[in-house]
């Protein structure tokens, strides 16, 4: 078989093309029947792209995100192809798409396609990750007492598995007075000479505590250490350029703060990364095809021998230029300015709420999107309960103790937060 014609077979098999290019560019805007055309000047224009219920203030859609008209238009037109024609759309037009996609989100991310793995979601990528890195018996995670279920889960799989040790420390005592000067020192306190691997979360979903990860990059610069972050509540929220934030692998997912399509995610790793990572899954990259058709060539680069093979929900895969598209319109600091603006709003509010203890730090150098507060005298999913009663979607941490958490997107305006704020004085 020709190198040409297996680029074919590959296309069929929705491999991403077997030139590593780099960002720039994404699809053009489709356009979404139904939604008003989008202002991303005008706030009230880009909450009118999504088709959330209007009777609810929705302060949970970090959760698990609706997708805006244009997303929801390119994943309908890709279904329908794809249901009117599954192998001939596949192989038309699966090259292209993955392409763009990959495009889209390397000038998101201001990188390489090659430096960028997609996933199906931000727990797919922590295990493919820590079940990935070349590590030798003995070796050292250090991890933290903050991290989701999915980092600690997966460090402890790959525990037992291969005698890697993993440990935690705490980073701060109290979420709302932590300071970066506590957070890096207590880090920095726990790193041994078998430390190989540093994980953390980039704001954690527990407390909204947003780590200082340039400061933490900066203190371990030097001691061959890889710094991994799990960075699903600062991508889509705060200007995510992990070149700039200097950690050696960003995990994500793309459903929660980015808007993007359900079941998408993405690992961004720098070179030195990537040359530690051993991949998992095999991928269906045309690159590595061809290898194991003992076709002569390149291998695939990391990010596309990293990302999982096999067929998946394609549709979803491809409209994930049209969610990168949307930020971009709108513009990656304006989006980062708004989150921080209605958060602060939200935090002013709850902080002056009496009997109501703000968990989260008042400082946006210290914080995102997320806000915990802590009701005493009610039990949290019962808090929950009665904020939806109100109109008011909020959630609870899952995490021990529980939270009463908010976050509020680019679809959520000061109205929004006034009708939260007034659900929650009915709880004290
Ligand atoms: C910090 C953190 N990491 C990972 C996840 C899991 O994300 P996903 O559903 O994309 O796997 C969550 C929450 O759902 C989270 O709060």
């Amino acid at each position: 078989m020709r190198r040409r014609n297996l680029l074919g077979v590959a296309a069929a098999a929705g491999v991403v093309g077997a030139t590593t290019t780099y960002g720039g560019g994404s699809t053009a805007a489709i356009a979404a029947p139904g939604a008003p055309p989008l202002d991303p000047t005008d706030w009230s224009s880009v909450r009118a792209q999504f088709a959330i219920s209007p009777d609810l203030a929705h302060l949970s859609t970090y959760v698990f995100a609706p997708h805006p008209a244009s997303v929801r238009a390119s994943i309908a037109q890709h279904r329908a192809g794809l249901d009117a024609d599954p192998s001939g759309y596949l192989h038309e037009n699966g090259g292209r798409l993955d392409q763009a996609a990959a495009a889209a989100a390397a000038d998101y991310l201001g990188s390489r396609i090659s430096d960028i793995a997609f996933t199906d979601s931000t727990t797919m990528g922590l295990g493919l990750l820590y079940g990935g890195l070349r590590l030798r018996r003995g070796d050292e995670v250090l991890t933290t007492e903050h991290e989701f279920y999915s980092t600690h889960e997966a460090l402890r799989l790959r525990a037992q598995r291969d005698g890697v040790a993993v440990r935690r420390v705490r980073l701060y005592a109290d979420p709302a007075k932590a300071s970066t000067d506590e957070i890096v020192g207590n880090l920095i306190r726990g790193v041994t000479r078998r430390t190989k691997v540093v994980a953390v979360t980039w704001v954690h979903s527990s407390t909204g505590v947003k780590l200082p990860i340039q400061a933490i990059a900066r203190a371990l610069r030097g001691r061959g250490v890889l710094l991994c972050v799990d960075g699903v509540h600062g991508f889509g929220a705060e200007e995510a350029d992990p070149a700039e934030l200097g950690c050696d692998f960003l995990v994500s997912g793309c459903h929660k703060w980015v808007l993007g399509p359900r079941g998408t995610g993405l690992v961004w790793g720098s070179a030195a990364g990537w040359a530690r990572y051993a991949p998992v899954i095999p991928t269906y990259d045309g690159r590595s095809i061809g290898a194991w058709l003992g076709l002569p060539g390149d291998p695939a680069p990391p990010g596309q021998a990293a990302t999982p093979g096999g067929f998946h929900t394609f549709e979803h895969r491809w409209a994930l230029a049209e969610a990168f598209a949307f930020h971009k319109a709108i513009g990656q600091d304006r989006v980062a300015a708004r989150t921080r603006e209605l958060a602060t709003a939200l935090k002013a509010g709850l902080a002056g709420i009496r009997g109501l203890k703000l968990a989260t730090p008042k400082s946006p150098h210290l914080s995102a999107g997320v806000v915990c507060c802590e009701v005493p005298g009610i039990n949290v999913d019962e808090a929950v309960a009665r904020l939806r009663e109100l109109k008011v979607v909020a959630s609870s941490t899952p995490y021990r103790p529980s939270l009463l958490r908010f976050g509020a997107t680019i679809i959520n305006n000061e109205a929004d937060v006034e009708a939260t704020l007034k659900a929650v004085r009915t709880l004290v």
